[in-house]
């Protein structure tokens, strides 16, 4: 079981009989195991797929919004790795508890749980900490009087993004990669103006929908997929499309777990880092796996720090790579299945 787990297991008897509302959990049996009335939201799809296997499906939400909920006798938050996530999130669930009701924060030292007194305040009576072991901290506060009622539009935060040929409104949340601006790398990427090979195309880890929403307008004849593992990044990806009028397909995936589909261009800026590690394995498994939803001489055309070592994996399981693109910090690579 996972530290924050475990540390939630040790204070087993805080939630006996109770229930409760779960936020941002890790797949493990913990919602099984201790013995409480549990109701889990989840803004991760690849937890949610675990915890699907684990859990009554009435009793778990994949989205970028907290169920509206009945009756809870508190709620736990599992610290999510950017702390403006940890405000949006307790923004949300703050105003399902009544007075008296205790709010919990869980997390890892590392993962900025030490920061939990500051995030609870505003909720309640003096944050305490109830625990510590494994390198986490379990707080809490008193629930005190209404919290004021959540409202999407305060914490969506529009920009507008100028590029050579077009203007894009960009809609992101707290904690969607590159909140609030466009990411350099995703700049690069769109700087190369060579077109991609027309048919469908997969924009894989799609963040608030930038390289989606300016490569559809470049390429009218083609029809664009995005997929996330991040509810708040599809919720984004869905409105920037929207507000820029262009058609595109958004849904949930874990890596490729959901595409199913053949596509002529797969366009990306991998992910790198999972939770607090520097981490390159969900863009190797990508690598690997991406060849099965390519087309004969469909192009991977991805954007990555330069010091990634990317171009023998793009090679032993695509075709010879190619540098489209780079500056000092980011390359842009072209594969192309051979046909
Ligand atoms: C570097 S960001 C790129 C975002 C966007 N394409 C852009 O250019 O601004 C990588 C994205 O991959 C998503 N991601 C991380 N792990 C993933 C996984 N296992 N499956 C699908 N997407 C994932 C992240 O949520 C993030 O939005």
């Amino acid at each position: 079981m996972d530290n924050t787990s475990q540390i939630l297991q040790r204070s087993a008897e805080l939630f006996a009989g109770q229930r409760l509302l779960l936020v941002n959990p890790p797949a493990d049996e913990l919602a099984r195991e201790l013995p409480a009335d549990w109701h889990v939201w989840s803004w991760d799809y690849a937890a949610y797929l675990g915890l699907r296997n684990r859990l009554d499906e009435q009793r778990l939400d994949f989205s970028h919004l907290c169920p509206t909920l009945d009756g809870l006798d508190g709620a736990v938050l599992v610290m999510p790795k950017a702390i403006e996530r940890a405000e949006y999130a307790l923004a949300q669930i703050a105003p399902l508890l009544k007075t008296g009701c205790p709010l919990y924060l869980v997390g890892e030292k590392k993962g900025g749980i030490t920061r939990a007194e500051k995030l609870l305040a505003p909720y309640g009576g003096t944050p305490e900490k109830l625990d510590s072991a494994r390198h986490c901290q379990l707080w809490r506060t008193v629930v005190h009087g209404q919290a004021a009622p959540f409202r999407l539009a305060d914490w969506q935060q529009g920009i507008t993004l100028e590029f050579p040929d077009q203007q894009v409104e960009l809609v992101s949340l707290p904690g969607v990669f590159s909140h609030g601006r466009l990411d350099e790398g995703s700049q690069l990427l769109l700087e190369e103006l060579a077109p991609l090979p027309t048919g469908k195309v997969l924009d894989f880890g799609c963040g608030a929908g930038v390289l989606a929403t300016v490569l559809a307008r470049r390429n009218p004849t083609s029809r664009f997929e995005l997929v996330d593992v991040d509810a708040l990044a599809l919720h984004c990806a869905a409105e920037t499309l929207g507000r820029n009028q262009v058609q595109a397909e958004v849904y949930p995936s874990d890596g490729l777990s959901d595409v199913h589909g053949r596509y002529a261009a797969v366009v990306s800026n991998p992910p790198f880092h999972t939770g607090i590690r520097h981490d390159t394995s969900v863009a190797e498994q990508f690598f690997n796996e991406v060849t099965r939803n390519l087309l004969p001489r469909g192009e991977l055309r991805i954007v990555a720090n330069g010091f990634l070592k990317y171009p023998p994996l793009i090679e032993a399981h695509i075709g010879q790579c190619q540098v489209l693109r780079e500056n000092s910090r980011f390359k842009v690579y072209s594969a192309v299945v051979p046909g």
